[in-house]
């Protein structure tokens, strides 16, 4: 296993839209674990491939780890089948966005089918924070990042305030 660095918006790989996995074989494990070792070591609930640059459709999340406890989630090949009409308000960091948190209104529930670590087909319901993160990796895969649903005013104050950060870092 070893650490990714995370690309950090505004870049245009963080624009890719990822591909399907084929095969979830040796190659896809070690990316997974390689991408909840970045994840963990950033302190982050969720990761998605393209956020390493790697632009294949693969996810990890765990959403239970600030409560002190690991539970990794594996999403491959992710796709909505469902969602609910009902929205719910979640503030939503991003590891590509260091230092942003805003509100962003997503569909409360959700269905979703995907591949798991062993490549066998998977559903789930979910609500709360999971389905608030589910989305928000998934917009991940098609080249979204959360600012992108913000108002266009909220969207530049961020951009501003990362680009100001980003040149701070590299000084
Ligand atoms: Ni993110």
């Amino acid at each position: 296993m070893s650490l990714r660095p995370i690309l950090i918006a505004p870049d245009p790989r963080l624009k890719a839209v990822a591909r399907d996995v084929a095969k979830v074989d040796g190659e896809i494990r070690t990316l997974i674990a390689d991408m909840l070792e970045t994840m963990y070591e950033a302190d982050g609930i969720g990761l998605a491939a393209v956020q390493i640059g790697v632009a294949k459709r693969v996810i990890v999340m765990d959403i239970d780890q600030k409560e002190g406890k690991r539970n990794a989630r594996v999403f491959v090949n992710p796709k909505l089948l469902w969602a609910s009409e009902e929205l719910a308000s979640f503030e939503e960091g991003c590891l590509s966005v260091p230092e942003i948190w805003e509100d962003v209104e997503r569909p409360a529930r959700i269905r979703a089918e995907y591949l798991d670590r062993d490549g066998l087909k998977q559903t789930l319901e979910a609500d709360g924070l999971l389905a608030d993160c589910l989305q928000h990796e998934m917009d991940h895969l098609n080249g979204v990042l959360f600012i992108d649903h913000l108002s266009r005013l909220k969207r530049s104050m961020a951009l501003r305030k990362l680009a100001k950060a980003k040149k701070k870092e590299t000084v």
